[in-house]
């Protein structure tokens, strides 16, 4: 079926299959292998994309219920330079092998496009669907705390999808609230978290 969609801000408009995930759309029909495959099955939060701002698993997202939506991965946040995000995550050495970062950024930007001044525990429930099995978390924490309140703001308002048909949109077919097990956040700093089923905030 055809899909029209958005992805960074460009118009796209692909035939998919009905099975076909999101994340195989970005890494192998549109190039975009910034987009991480952990798991496979929403647990590891590495394919985390902002769908319309909203940070979802790309592995769970069918691509045929895109329709009229826009699509944000890691290289649409640094098309005018670093995002503010990416840098924090830069200074504050929260990156070793990076698997696990663009997923992190991207919740944390969905985060702080919703609320630009998140308490710590904010940014806690924010990342919990994000593993990082050898940076940790304090590092992360910090890097989303240095930006929070320092006027951090939605980049992709200049992004709009193609399509904006609320009639498209509702017979689309949307997963509400994908069946996901969300990892729980590990209070000690570079331990691997534990993992638990339910309560996946849409992820
Ligand atoms: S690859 Fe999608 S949540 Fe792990
Ligand atoms: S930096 Fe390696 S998994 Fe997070």
């Amino acid at each position: 079926m055809m899909v029209r969609f958005s992805v960074n801000g460009v118009a796209r408009e692909l035939d998919v299959e009905p099975g076909e995930r999101l994340i195989d759309v970005l890494r192998e029909r549109l190039g975009l292998t910034g987009t991480k495959e952990g798991c496979g099955i929403g647990v590891c939060g590495a394919c985390t994309v902002l769908v319309d701002g909203r940070a979802q698993n790309a592995c769970l997202v069918p691509a045929a219920s895109l329709e009229g939506c826009a699509v944000t991965t890691i290289e649409g946040l640094s098309q005018g330079g670093l995002d503010p995000l990416q840098q924090a995550f830069i200074d504050h050495q929260a990156i070793q092998c990076g698997f696990c970062t663009p997923g992190l950024v991207l919740s944390a930007k969905a985060l702080l496009d919703e609320n630009p001044a998140p308490t710590e525990d904010e940014i806690r429930a924010a990342i919990k669907g994000n593993l990082c099995r050898c940076t940790g978390y304090e590092q992360v924490i910090a890097a989303i705390a240095s930006v929070a309140g320092t006027g951090y703001r939605a980049l992709d308002d200049e992004v709009e999808a193609p399509v904006q048909s609320p009639e498209l949109r509702a017979g689309a077919g949307w997963p509400a609230e994908p069946p996901t097990a969300t990892p729980v956040l590990d209070e000690t700093k570079g331990t691997v978290p534990s993992v638990s089923s339910g309560g996946g905030e849409g992820r």
